[in-house]
């Protein structure tokens, strides 16, 4: 299956309450689909719900800036999150609802075959890494899994509310820029 193929699949999908509860769209993802780096977040806010499209509204555009200082071009990863279609009032997923969804990423992952998966704040982490992981402790260290290397980080809109906590995700972007460039290099 290609990556438009298990968006056709997916793109009316109803396996979850969240497609009855306001989402206009389902937002499965976009960037290269051969990147070895791919950022997994928790979950399409309003404006991802109105343009299709993740990380587009304040929150992306913090992460974009961040990419941006780390000299990693955004559209060379690919970027996804762990539910796909947006919570009421940008609620924090359930965790029924991300075990529910969390098989389009796994097909995501089996498609993309990324080395390097940053998880964007707890919602992402709780689901891959452990439920019971608190970020602020697990952040900022390579955690692997299967030949995969997985980087929990802090969610961009975590960020915004805490700005004093910039230079611990600047600290880890500086580790994923390091080892998505080492990757690149063979
Ligand atoms: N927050 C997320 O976790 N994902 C998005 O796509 C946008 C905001």
């Amino acid at each position: 299956m290609s990556l438009v193929e298990l968006y056709e699949k997916y793109c009316q999908c109803q396996m979850c309450p969240l497609h009855a509860q306001g989402r206009s769209q389902v937002v499965i993802g976009e960037g290269n689909p051969s990147s070895p780096l791919m950022l997994v977040g928790e979950g399409p806010g309003a404006d991802e719900d109105r343009l299709g499209r993740p990380f587009v509204g304040k929150a992306g555009q913090l992460l974009s800036k961040i990419l941006e200082a780390a000299e990693i071009p955004r559209e060379q990863i690919y970027i996804t999150n762990i539910v796909k279609c947006r919570p009421p009032g940008n609620r924090t997923p359930e965790p029924e609802e991300m075990s529910t969804c969390i098989h389009i990423l796994r097909q995501q992952f089996q498609l993309i075959r990324p080395k390097l998966i940053v998880l964007l704040g707890s919602a992402p982490t709780r689901a891959i890494i452990d439920p019971k992981a608190r970020i602020t402790q697990v952040r900022g260290r390579w955690i692997e899994r299967k030949g995969v290397r997985f980087m929990p980080t802090l969610h961009p809109a975590y960020l915004l509310r805490n700005p004093s906590a910039k230079k611990d995700a600047w600290s880890d972007f500086q580790q994923i820029r390091d080892a998505y460039y080492m990757l690149l290099q063979g």
